[in-house]
C-alpha cells in the first residue's frame, strides 16, 4: 500500500479504475499529512533568529515563495496526471506520480514554515500562487495522457526545482544556515528526481519502484 508502514490511520487520496473492474486506492498516512499541514501554521521565528538573517530576508522570502508556489503547482498537476494517464505501465506511473505529488505537498509545507519564521507570509489566495511561481511553472502537455509527454513535463519541473533551489542555496549559504539546510535537502531530492525521470524515459520497461 503505497509506501506506508506501521499502524497509522490512512487517508484515501485517490481511487483509480485500473481497467480490470477493480479500483486502485492510494493512501496517505494521516499523521504525516497532519504534521505537514500543522507545521505550516506553527508561527514565526524569534526576534534574534530573524535579526541574524538581516538584510537577506526579503530576497530569501521572495525566492522561498517562488519555490512554495512551484511545489503547489507540481503537487496538484502530478495528482491530476495520475488520474488521467493511460497505456502500458500507466498504473505504476500513476503510483509514482501520487508519491511525488505527496512529497511536493510536504515540501510546500516546509517552505511555508520557513517563510513565516523569516517574518514573511505564505501566499493567501490560491489564485495568487501563479503570481509567485516561476515564469514557466509546471504545465501538463496538451496531448496528455500518454506517459512520455507527462514524464517530460515532470522532468521539466524537476529541473525548474534544481534551478530555484540552487539560487536559494547561493543566497542562503553565507547568511542563513537554517534555510540553507532546508533548500539543500530539497535540492538533493530534485537532483535525484531528475535522474530517476531521465532513466525512466530511457527505459522501455520502466521500473517505478523508487520514490
Ligand atoms: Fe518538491
Amino acid at each position: 500500500m503505497l509506501g506506508v508502514s506501521g499502524t497509522q490511520n490512512l487517508i484515501p487520496l485517490l481511487s483509480r479504475e485500473n481497467g480490470t473492474g477493480r479500483g486502485i486506492k492510494y493512501y496517505v498516512p494521516e499523521t504525516r499529512l497532519q504534521n505537514a499541514v500543522f507545521s505550516c501554521f506553527s508561527g514565526g521565528m524569534g526576534k534574534l533568529g530573524q535579526e541574524s538573517v538581516g538584510e537577506a530576508a526579503p530576497r530569501l522570502i521572495e525566492l522561498l515563495k517562488r519555490a512554495y508556489a512551484d511545489e503547489w503547482f507540481a503537487h496538484y498537476n502530478y495528482f491530476l496526471a495520475s488520474t488521467r494517464i493511460s497505456g502500458s505501465y500507466s498504473d505504476s506511473v500513476a503510483r509514482l506520480l501520487v508519491r511525488k505529488s505527496r512529497r511536493n505537498f510536504e515540501h510546500a509545507a516546509r517552505l511555508g514554515t520557513r517563510i513565516q519564521q523569516l517574518g514573511g507570509e505564505v501566499v493567501e489566495r490560491l489564485l495568487a500562487l501563479a503570481d509567485h511561481a516561476t515564469d514557466k511553472p509546471f504545465k501538463l502537455p496538451n496531448e496528455a495522457w500518454s506517459i512520455e509527454p507527462v514524464l517530460r513535463a515532470v522532468l521539466d519541473a524537476e529541473r525548474t526545482s534544481i534551478r530555484t533551489y540552487s539560487e536559494l542555496h547561493a543566497t542562503a549559504r553565507e547568511v542563513d544556515p537554517v534555510t540553507d539546510r532546508l533548500v539543500v535537502a530539497l535540492l538533493n531530492e530534485a537532483v535525484a528526481g531528475e535522474e530517476q525521470i531521465e532513466r525512466l524515459l530511457a527505459d522501455d520497461e520502466p521500473d517505478m519502484s523508487g520514490g
